[in-house]
């Protein structure tokens, strides 16, 4: 896909603007729609929990049609990630702290949790498989979201607007996802992933749906999953769990 491909529609207010896109996709909308809003009044978080909605943040979701054959779309929460670490990069002031992402997409600014992603699939009623990546970052406000600290980017001197912010994940999200290329560029976007995480050699704690294992965080594998290298002298690959430092 190229910068063409993309479209934008900002709305002032929605439920969520990852339902919208879902719902235009349901009724035959193209890939590459971007929906913004400035406020959602049902914004979704993961984990079915609520996502703090009110007007001052960025609120946006991409609808992809047919993103990737189904074994190569794990990799995209790590390309999303690097395209809104990109993003939020460029807004910072000069001599601003590093952004840096926890695997898989979180994106931390000293070490606090400045932005949401929730990634959502269906198969829509033509059979088409649909997508959308939806995008939250605290530009103005933040939440208490309970599990991490939290900041905005207004905590740490930014001036961009949500819309100003969004003009750079327009563009940086067109980008990561051509390098992406359907997954194939995976190789790629780990590399530059690897460049911008944060924690890499460090002992973490990983909660999984049933316990939480501790070790030294030693990367990610070719496909994305994260190593974790336990007391026992193992390596350990998870594809999905919550990170902590420390
Ligand atoms: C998380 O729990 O960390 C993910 C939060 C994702 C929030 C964004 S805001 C835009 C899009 N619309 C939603 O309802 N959720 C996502």
């Amino acid at each position: 896909m190229s910068l063409d491909d993309f479209r934008h529609e900002a709305l002032a207010e929605v439920g969520s603007t990852n339902t919208e896109c879902l719902e235009r996709a349901r009724k035959g909308a193209l890939s590459g729609l971007w929906i913004t809003a400035d406020r959602q009044v049902d914004g979704r978080g993961r984990r079915g929990r609520a996502w703090f909605s009110e007007p001052g943040n960025l609120y946006a979701s991409l609808l992809l049609i047919e993103a990737a054959p189904m074994e190569r779309l794990g990799s995209l929460p790590l390309a999303v990630a690097v395209a809104v670490q990109d993003a939020v990069s460029r807004v910072m002031p000069l001599n601003g702290p590093e952004v840096l992402v926890k695997w898989p997409n979180d994106i931390l600014i000293e070490r606090r949790k400045i932005c949401g992603i929730l990634i959502e699939g269906e198969t829509l009623p033509d059979g088409r498989h649909g997508l959308v990546i939806g995008i939250g970052i605290n530009v103005a406000v933040a939440p208490d979201a309970g599990l991490y600290p939290v900041a905005t980017l207004r905590d740490f001197g930014v001036s961009a607007s949500p819309d100003e912010l969004f003009a750079y994940l327009f563009q940086s999200m067109a980008e990561t996802l051509s390098l992406w290329n359907r997954g194939r560029g995976i190789a790629a976007v780990m590399e530059r992933w690897k460049q911008v995480a944060g924690g890499i050699g460090e002992n973490i704690t990983v909660n999984l749906p049933d316990r939480s294992i501790s070790g030294r965080f030693a990367g990610i594998d070719d496909t994305g999953f994260l190593k974790l290298e336990t007391e026992d002298g193992g390596t350990r690959l998870i594809a999905a769990g919550d990170v902590f430092f420390g």
